[in-house]
Parts: C-alpha cells; structure tokens; sequence
C-alpha cells in the first residue's frame, strides 16, 4: 500500500515535539472523501493545543491543523457531492499538517480553482471569524468606530481586511514595528506597549466607541470596556488558556453584562460540527477573494513537512498574518 507523511505532536511541549510519521494511504470509507492537500495555515490555536495552554486538549499524539484546502483524491461509497479532482476545503480542527486528510464528504465546501490556494485556505478560518463576529454576533455599519486588539496576526490581520471592506473607521493595538500593516489598512495603530489605548482613544473619540474585537486574554476586559460608548459592544474570541481561566472568563462574562452602564461583552468561537453554519460565509469570502476586494496577508510560506520550523517562527511572535504550509509543487 502506498504511504502518506503528517505531523504529529509526540507529547506537550515546543515545536520540536512535532514529529513527522508515515502512514498507509488507506481506502476512503463509506461516506469519506481522501483530500490531497495543497495548503494548511499555521495558527495560534495549533501552538495553544501542543504546549497544553486550552481548557479541553486534544490527546496526544494528534495531527494539528486548524483547516485545509485540497483536491479530491479518492471518494467512498455513497459519496455523491464531491468527485474526484474536485477543490475543496473543511474545518478540520486537527488533522491538516498531512500530506493527507480523510474526511466526511458532506463537511467539505467546494473552492472555485481559480483562487490562489494559499490565499483561500486562510479565508476558511482567519477570515470567517471576523465575519462572523462583524456581521453575526455584531452588525457593524460603514463609519463605525472600531478597536481591534492583536489586530497584527493572522486573525487580527483578517479583521483589518474586512474591516476597511466594511467602511469601518478602525483602531488597533499592534507591537510598533508592525504598524506599517495597520497603515496600510487605512487602520491608526496603538503600541501596546508605549501607550496607554484608553488615554488614546478617549483623547480622539471622546464619546466612544462602538466595538472592540479581542483575540487575546479577559486581561483586555476592563481596559475595552472602557473605550466603549453607550450600548458598545467588546466581542472576545480569543481561546481560554485553561479550565480555571475559562471558568474565569464565564464568570467575567456574567458579571461585565450585569453592570448597569448599557455596555455588553459577547463570545464568539467557531465549533466543528455541521459545515451549514459557515458555508454561506465561505462562499462569500471565496466571492470577495475572487473580486480582489479583500487579500490575505501571508506572513510566510512552508512545505507541510517543515511545520516544525512553521511553528517556531509564529512562536517568535515576528509574524505579521498567516503562516501557510504548503504541498511541495
Ligand atoms: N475558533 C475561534 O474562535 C478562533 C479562531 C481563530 C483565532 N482565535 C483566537 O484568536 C487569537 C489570535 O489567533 P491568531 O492565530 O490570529 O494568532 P497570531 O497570528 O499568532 O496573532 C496573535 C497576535 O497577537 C499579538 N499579541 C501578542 N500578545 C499581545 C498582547 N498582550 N496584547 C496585544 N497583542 C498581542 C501579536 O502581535 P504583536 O507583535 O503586535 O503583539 C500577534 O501577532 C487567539 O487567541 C486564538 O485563540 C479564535
């Protein structure tokens, strides 16, 4: 039987617990489509969930591997909305540092081939969350006036690209020597670490302002809220680094939405299980991609079999966007 390569995390740790396996490349089953993969994102979540720093981790070993792109290898019994050579990408969680994923075949979208691979495979989890969290849990309108906290990232990045696609008038805090992107963006960017973001948005929006986004810790609660006008929103997405922190968080969650100051902290975060809650997004975004009305920053570029070094380098904390893994060519 042939064989296949995927990255597995061996035990907690740094990146160099990442180890390359071989694999039988197995038959589909009944139901499953075999994807050849041509390109898997690098995110926080997948440092996160190696190092132990989540409420609910995975065992190990496991494949990381938040999302793929890929074409259609093979397909099992009874698969009928996907064929053979066909693009298509999933959710996946774990499973994406591979040469080759197995995976239900009513969990996969359809990409149109003429989006570049690594471009959309970042739509499908750096992208959706900002939209989801700009256009569902929030509904923002042109002109309103947002703060986006880790707006330098792979997230934080996506949100800056539909944000500007949105009319939004935008804030973000940013480590200095990053703040060329937010510029470019149309974005004023805040050093975290020279500046007080209160001071400074109270300064310029002396009434407040409508929304912040916050990809890192309930640390940036406070602070947040306080930037806010009258009926604000602070939307939090960032993952909660252990069950006591989590428990912290639901905790804080009750209690911001309890004071009588007419602000509200909402959560947001993507959950597998049936792909119908995304799809119409995917195929929007797949539309802007399409149309060059947004464009992902990709911070770099790495053959899937040296995730490894793809994880030290996000680890680094020099990265500006995504970090792309690819198929060799
Ligand atoms: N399922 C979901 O809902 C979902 C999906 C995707 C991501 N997320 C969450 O979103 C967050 C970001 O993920 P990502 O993959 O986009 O990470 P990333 O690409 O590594 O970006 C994180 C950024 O945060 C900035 N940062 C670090 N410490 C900071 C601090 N104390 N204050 C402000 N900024 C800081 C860093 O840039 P600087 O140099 O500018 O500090 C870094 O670029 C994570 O918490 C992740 O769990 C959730």
């Amino acid at each position: 039987m042939m064989k296949y390569k995927s990255i597995i995390v061996t035990k907690r740790g740094g990146p160099e617990v990442l180890q390359i396996v071989e694999n039988e490349l197995r038959k589909p089953l009944p139901g499953e489509a075999r994807i050849r993969i041509l390109a898997t994102p690098v995110v926080q979540d997948d440092v996160a969930v190696r190092v132990g720093n989540r409420p609910f981790l995975a065992k190990v070993p496991f494949v990381p591997g938040y999302s793929i792109l890929g074409v259609v290898d093979a397909i099992g019994e009874g698969v009928a909305n996907v064929a053979v050579d066909d693009r298509v990408a999933a959710l996946t969680n774990f499973g994406g540092y591979a040469e080759y994923i197995f995976w239900d075949a009513n969990q996969l979208v359809h990409v149109p081939e003429t989006l570049d691979p690594t471009e959309a495979v970042v739509l499908i989890l750096n992208y959706l969350v900002p939209l989801q969290v700009m256009h569902s849990v929030v509904q923002v309108m042109p002109g309103d006036k947002v703060l986006i906290i880790g707006a330098s990232g792979g997230t934080g990045s996506a949100f800056l690209d539909l944000g500007r696609q949105a009319g939004l008038k935008m804030y973000g805090i940013a480590s200095k020597k990053k703040h060329k992107l937010l510029y470019d963006f149309g974005a004023t960017p805040i050093d975290y670490r020279s500046q007080d973001f209160v001071e400074v948005i109270r300064e310029v929006e002396p009434s407040g302002i409508d929304y912040v986004f916050n990809g890192m810790g309930e640390e940036y609660f406070e602070r947040g809220m306080k930037v806010l006008r009258r009926g604000g929103v602070l939307v939090h997405y960032g993952g909660p680094q252990s069950f006591s922190r989590f428990l912290l968080l639901v905790g804080k969650f009750i209690l911001y939405n309890l004071l009588p100051n007419g602000k509200k902290l909402k959560g947001y975060g993507t959950h597998t299980g049936d792909i119908s809650q995304f799809e119409d997004e995917w195929k929007k975004l797949f539309q802007l991609l399409e149309a060059g009305n947004i464009k992902p920053i990709i911070a770099a570029k790495f053959p899937i079999l040296e995730a490894r070094q793809a994880n030290e380098l996000l680890e680094s904390g020099q990265v500006i966007g995504t970090i792309v893994l690819l198929a060799p060519e």
